[in-house]
């Protein structure tokens, strides 16, 4: 297994446009962490296991980049395709490793994918039922075991095949649902910024998703970008042949056919 990847934060919580329940919940997870020792000394733990679930490109992923900013933690991301193991017992002792890390490790792991690693357990006694049901009995001990130090945040676009067992121990579950036309207005507005005279609106009209947006809406800022540094390189080009031109002519006293002569000058030359 390769060992969980340090990402780079790319998002705040603040560059995202989530629904208003989203928000709720965020904002108490950051309280839990701001007053830890009061919910504790009260015999209460503050909420740091996350499950996102939503459709594609709708921001889970941007979220546990927002979580990692708001709580100033490193972030580290698991892939899930590289967790399973061919070998008997390999997929168990990856997620094992795994998950120590979130305990040993003040940190943000996220851990993408996750449907791959917790799908329901089934009846199925063939080799690869048998594996699955191992590794979610493996996830449910290592949760009832140890809390993590930092936020554990799995993500996932199959919430319906999560064994329900494995949900039951978050202790948040988050949907990060399809958002309405307004809010993806909003996103496109917020990266285009009234740049370029792109319209927001006509961008949104042929786009589903705020992934689709963003992507949309860079794509149309690169074209202006490029087209106005054409014009822009056009000018300068211009400027430097005039002056080249002017250079040679002085060299050769050549009369400067742009200047004419003041007409005072004229008449006295008459
Ligand atoms: N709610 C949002 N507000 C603003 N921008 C967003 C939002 N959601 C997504 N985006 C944009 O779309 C891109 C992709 O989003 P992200 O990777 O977080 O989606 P995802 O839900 O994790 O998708 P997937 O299920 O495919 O992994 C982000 O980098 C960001 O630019
Ligand atoms: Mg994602």
């Amino acid at each position: 297994m390769s060992t969980p990847e340090l990402l780079k934060v790319k998002h705040t919580l603040h560059d995202l446009t989530l629904p208003e329940e989203v928000q709720r919940t965020l904002v108490e997870i950051a309280e839990d962490h701001e007053y830890e020792e009061a919910l504790v000394a009260n015999g209460l733990v503050p909420r740091k296991t996350i499950l996102i679930h939503g459709p594609p490109g709708c921001g889970k992923t941007s979220v546990a980049h927002g979580l990692a900013a708001l709580f100033k933690l490193p972030l580290y991301l698991v892939s899930c395709s590289n967790v399973v193991g061919s070998t008997l017992g390999t997929s168990e002792g990856n997620i094992d490793r795994m998950l120590k890390s979130a305990y040993l490790n003040t940190h943000v792991l996220l851990i993408d994918e996750f449907d791959s690693i917790a799908t329901k357990r089934g009846d199925s006694e063939d080799g690869a039922g048998r594996t699955e049901n191992r590794i979610v009995n493996t996830i449910l001990t290592s949760f009832d075991n140890n809390r993590p130090r930092g936020l554990i945040v799995a993500c996932t676009n199959l919430f319906e095949r999560i064994d329900p067992a494995i949900k039951r121990r978050f202790d948040v579950i988050l949907e990060v649902p399809l958002p309405p036309q307004s809010a993806l207005l909003k996103i496109a507005e917020g990266i285009l910024k009234d740049r370029f005279d792109i319209s927001a609106k006509e961008i949104v009209m042929n786009c589903s998703t705020p992934s689709d947006v963003a992507r949309e809406c860079n794509r149309r800022l690169r074209l202006a970008i490029v087209e106005d540094e054409k014009k822009n390189r056009g000018k300068k080009e211009e400027i430097k042949r005039r002056e080249r031109q002017k250079k040679i002519e002085q060299a050769l006293n050549v009369p400067q056919v742009d200047k004419q002569p003041e007409p005072q000058m004229a008449l006295r030359q008459l």
